[in-house]
């Protein structure tokens, strides 16, 4: 199946991007959108095989989307989620056919159900957690993990050297995180990091862990 994506220079995108980020560095996180290898190693997580559907968090320009596309993911299984509006226009050009949501991460579980989204085998989230308050950023890990389907998996990249999820955080949705690659030759380099509850390893009670995250978010 033949895909149409509009052209955008990487050039228009970077400044493009670049415009967001000198506005509001904190929000987007990144000067520069994500290289193709990290793009395709963030890709390279979610599972072929499974059913459901794939939630990008973040979609920027569209760097990820490209990568999900390029490694022939279903157009219908791909949802974007992006809360700037310049973005979501971009994105919108860019990517006619993908289904883009213009909304926060805080409000996924919302998000997919007016959408009429269902099963959810992977969450892969490029959003800036290291630059995030704790407390929306649980939250924001919280939804993920309540829209995922038991095998589900929650991907995310970051420049640091550690979790980009922090372990107060992990301990209190019960999640086991690990990384899953390097990526040197992006600039700057990054890692690759894939969360999941522990229940799904045998350890633990995540859900009830979850259940008050998200009751604590809207108290
Ligand atoms: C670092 S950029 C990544 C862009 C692109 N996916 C890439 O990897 O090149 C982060 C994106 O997340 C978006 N974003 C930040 N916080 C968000 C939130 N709470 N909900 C939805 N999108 C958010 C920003 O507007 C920005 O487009």
């Amino acid at each position: 199946m033949s895909i149409k994506t509009r052209p955008a220079t990487s050039l228009r995108r970077n400044i493009s991007f670049l415009g967001r980020w000198l506005r509001n560095p904190k929000a987007v996180g990144a000067v520069v959108p994500s290289g193709k290898s990290l793009a395709a190693a963030m890709v390279a997580e979610v599972d072929r095989e499974a059913e459901g559907a794939i939630i990008e968090l973040g979609g920027g320009t569209g760097n990820i989307t490209a990568a999900l596309l390029h490694a022939s993911f279903p157009i219908d299984d791909i949802t974007v989620i992006e809360r700037e509006p310049a973005f979501h226009r971009v994105m919108a050009q860019r990517f006619p056919e993908v289904r883009l949501l213009q909304g926060d991460a805080v409000d996924l579980r919302r998000l997919l159900r007016e959408a009429g989204i269902g099963k959810v085998k992977a969450v892969v989230s490029s959003l800036p957690l290291l630059s995030i308050p704790d407390r929306i950023c649980l939250q924001i890990v919280a939804e993920a993990m309540a829209v995922l389907d038991e095998n589900g998996v929650f991907i995310q990249f970051t420049y640091g050297p550690a979790s980009p999820v922090s372990r107060s955080i992990l301990a209190r949705l019960g999640l086991h995180g690990r990384r899953a690659s390097w990526v040197m030759d992006n600039i700057p380099p990054a890692s690759v990091w894939r969360y999941r509850p522990h229940h799904a390893a045998g350890i633990g009670e995540p859900e009830t862990e979850v259940a008050e995250a998200l009751h604590q978010r809207s108290a």
